[in-house]
């Protein structure tokens, strides 16, 4: 293949990212992980589906990061994943430290390279990856959005009994409690789901979109969700590498668009060859626009603990 994707991070999500990615024969795949023997293990297991899922992607498991020189992209899963009564941000000072050393030695082989970041908390540990990687924003992408849209177009479509196809679905703001769902814009068939759901039901598919991760590891106990985390940056990852100028909602640097500066976010963005190629700025309402700043505030508050850790 003539694209290279390195995976860091060859542990659930990692690993469902890498079969994704050269099931749809996008790019070779190179998965990274500290553990030794785990990401090779993973690797030929994928190498040896390949002859009956029929692609010809090349995958390999490694510890050395020689091996991802000059990635095209590199998606960043390293980190510890959630236990249950543990919130995102319980993570922020063991997973900063993790994408902080990761970052530097990606950088260091693929000073090219677009980074998507998926490490939690995810707005934060984007911060971290700008900081170290000093790209320009446009090569740095969070993944939320499409994961967190996902969730809402699946209960959408549970609702109201349609099929997930007809279902666009927006969800703006940080990947956490303050997430802001917009229903306005999310429809059914071009129909607003507002014409489709009464109000009661709709607050309450907004509220499990909202607790949608903390719904998988009560089940889970052992870990978070890997799945549909792992499509959406299958989804993001395609749109890139084809230049398919998809807008996806990404947590994305903003420099003053909707009114927020110097932060990560989730808003919608075209993501193309170059990466995050434009902000799209749509109007909010005056509730809407609160809670976005109210998510903003939240982001901004994990960047500030960031600075007073060891
Ligand atoms: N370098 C490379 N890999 C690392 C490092 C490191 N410094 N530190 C940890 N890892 C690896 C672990 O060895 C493990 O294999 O990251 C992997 C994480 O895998 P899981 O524990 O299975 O976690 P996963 O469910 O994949 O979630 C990863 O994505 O959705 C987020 O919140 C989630 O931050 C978590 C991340």
């Amino acid at each position: 293949m003539d694209k290279k994707v390195t995976v860091v991070g060859a542990g659930n999500v990692g690993a469902t990212v890498a079969q994704r990615l050269c099931e749809k024969a996008l790019c070779d795949v190179v998965l990274v992980d500290i553990i030794e023997g785990v990401p090779q293990g993973k690797a030929l297991d994928l190498t040896e589906a390949a002859p009956v899922e029929k692609h010809d992607a090349h995958i390999i498991g490694t510890n050395s990061y020689e091996d991802t020189k000059d990635s095209d992209i590199v998606v960043i899963t390293a980190g510890v994943p959630r236990k249950p009564g543990m919130s995102r941000d319980d993570l922020l000072s063991i997973n900063r430290k993790i994408i902080s050393s990761v970052t530097e030695q990606v950088v260091k082989y693929s000073p090219n390279a677009i980074l998507i970041v998926v490490s939690n908390p995810l707005d934060a540990m984007c911060h971290v990856a700008h900081d170290v990687s000093g790209f320009p924003r446009n090569r740095i992408i969070g993944m939320a959005g499409v994961l967190d849209s996902a969730r809402f177009r699946s209960f959408i479509s549970m609702e109201l009994d349609v099929s997930v196809d007809n279902i666009h679905a927006f969800v703006l703001g940080g990947h956490g409690d303050s997430m802001v769902p917009l229903p306005r814009y999310s429809t059914v068939a071009g129909i607003p789901i507002t014409e489709l759901i009464p109000q009661e039901r709709l607050d309450a598919l907004v509220a499990r979109t909202r607790d949608g991760g903390a719904e998988i590891v009560n089940f889970l106990k052992t870990g978070s969700a890997f799945y549909a985390p792992a499509s959406s940056v299958a989804e993001m990852t395609e749109s890139i590498l084809k230049d398919r100028k998809k807008i996806l909602p990404c947590a994305v640097y903003l420099a003053g668009e909707y009114g927020i500066s110097n932060l990560f976010i989730g808003v919608p963005a075209k993501l193309g060859k170059n990466g995050m190629e434009k902000v799209i700025e749509i109007k909010l309402t005056s509730e809407e626009d609160a809670a976005l700043k109210k998510s903003a505030a939240a982001v901004q508050e994990l960047v500030d603990a960031m600075k007073n850790l060891a």
